[in-house]
């Protein structure tokens, strides 16, 4: 594993939710397994104002709150705890940067940790187009004295238009490699694994086209409903905030050529082809390959839960979509004429996250097997959560006179493999940040072409 240099994490929106639910935990996660550098500081902007020791209070009870151990190492949450420094700032003035910079150099001498720095974007995306131009103005994107990196949450964009607008923003006082466009999903452990699944057994790759496979499905479902952001949700819905990124994300790991080797260039230019080979669904086709849908009010297992449309933050009138399943088509030599269909909802019965390759059936059935029994044959399984692991669905011989057949699983389950629990897509994220492995972040290019992929759809559903 590299080794992490020196530097400061510097978080925007340090108040917020995703700070405490995610990144302080995934950070002290580092920590635990030994995985930050030997100097290190976290300083935590946000608009209230907090002294270091109020802030560092904070974030003790957030890691006491959403930390997946049970129970924490007292010492090392102390040792944790003191390396957090905050300081307030209002993110459209310009003198809360001068102050940001002082701060900064301040923490930099007094810990000797030389120049490197992390801006972490944990803000409301409107600001992902100021904050970085506005450390670039006090050029606090000067590289002389060490790397200088920004991590953006998503979404990356609102469309195509305002995504470009962004890329091209951002580009203008920072390189590619300095941007690192966070989208969780290729953070998970599972994820990660259809890479080896795939380019490290010879069995798989051989069957992983047109001619051997009849047609993928990709489902992301959530049984929670939109809690506390519906306001965020509602200007945004399931095809800004699961398929543009998440889902087509996955799509791309799924479909990809072999890269070369395992670098990140070579990957993200293999998964970038799948993006810009989806084909175009046209005006007068969404309707047929596009279903969206809204979650009602409910009774679920005796709970009364409440329809999207009562939900806090959401208009009463709101037509934002809460489901949507699309039929699509990657016009490629290895995928012509496989359709994958890739679907994801709130609120829907279960919670799972998987994609299921269906093999095409025996061309000649000898045994009468009923067509539900092949159905639920012949299918490899990638459950990417929860109980993530991999299940290969095949015919057996029922014991017996006959032939009658049925299906069985050949599965394996991540929990067999060792005691350790996964580590979260945070944890995994922002050390690749650290050690400027990009292999696992959207590149502006792949984040355009996915846009491009969607833009049709959003633009059918506007005017209807
Ligand atoms: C986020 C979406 O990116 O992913 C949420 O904004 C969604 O709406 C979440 O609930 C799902 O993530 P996970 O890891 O729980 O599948």
């Amino acid at each position: 594993m590299s080794q992490v240099e020196n530097h400061i994490l510097v978080i925007f929106g340090a108040l917020g939710d995703l700070t405490k639910r995610k990144l302080i935990p995934s950070i002290f996660q580092l920590k635990k397994h030994g995985m930050l550098p030997e100097k290190f500081a976290i300083i935590g902007t946000g608009r209230r104002e907090h002294s270091h020791e109020t802030f560092r209070q904070r974030m003790e009870e957030a890691l006491n709150e959403f930390s997946e151990d049970k129970s924490l190492d007292k010492t090392q949450v102390k040792e944790f705890i003191s390396s957090l420094y905050f300081t307030v700032m209002d993110f459209t003035k310009d003198a809360d940067y001068l102050t940001l910079k002082k701060k900064l150099a301040e923490v930099q001498k007094s810990l000797d940790i030389g120049g490197n720095v992390i801006f972490y974007l944990a803000t409301p995306p409107s600001l992902y187009g100021v904050i970085p131009i506005d450390l670039a103005k006090h050029r606090m994107n000067d590289q002389s004295d060490g790397w200088k990196k920004i991590i953006i949450e998503k979404p990356f964009g609102y469309d195509l238009q305002s995504a470009k607008e962004l890329n091209a923003k951002l580009l203008k006082h920072y390189k590619e490699e300095q941007i690192y466009r966070i989208d969780h999903y290729l953070g998970k452990e599972t994820v990660q694994n259809i890479f080896v699944t795939r380019f490290a057994n010879g069995i798989f790759e051989p069957l992983w086209n047109r001619n051997y496979v009849h047609h993928v499905e990709i489902t992301s479902a959530e049984n929670i409903g939109v809690e506390n952001r519906g306001g965020y949700y509602d200007d945004s819905g399931a095809l800004r905030d699961m398929i543009q990124n998440h889902l087509l994300q996955v799509t791309g790991i799924i479909a990809m050529e072999p890269p070369t080797s395992f670098e990140s260039n070579a990957i993200r230019n293999e998964t970038l082809k799948v993006f810009q080979a989806l084909r175009k669904i046209n005006p007068a086709e969404v309707g047929k390959n596009v279903i969206r849908g809204q979650y009602g009010t409910a009774t679920v297992r005796g709970e009364k839960l409440v329809g999207y449309r009562e939900e806090n933050g959401v208009k009463k009138d709101s037509r934002t979509e809460t489901y949507v399943a699309i039929k699509m088509f990657i016009d490629n030599w290895r995928w012509g004429g496989v359709p994958f269909y890739i679907r994801t909802g709130k609120r829907l019965p279960t919670r799972v996250t998987e994609a299921v390759i269906h093999f095409k059936p025996t061309p000649h059935q000898i045994f009468g097997t009923k067509e539900a029994v092949n159905d639920s044959c012949n299918q490899l399984v990638i459950r990417i959560q929860p109980d993530e692991g991999i299940l290969l669905k095949i015919g057996m011989k029922t014991p017996g006179s006959g032939y009658s057949i049925q299906p069985v699983n050949m599965d394996f389950h991540y929990s067999e493999l060792r005691n350790e629990t996964i580590p979260s897509a945070y944890q995994r994220l922002i050390h690749d940040c650290m050690i400027g492995d990009s292999t696992l972040f959207a590149r502006a290019d792949a984040v355009e072409a996915c846009w491009t992929f969607v833009q049709p759809i959003i633009d059918v559903w506007k005017e209807n």
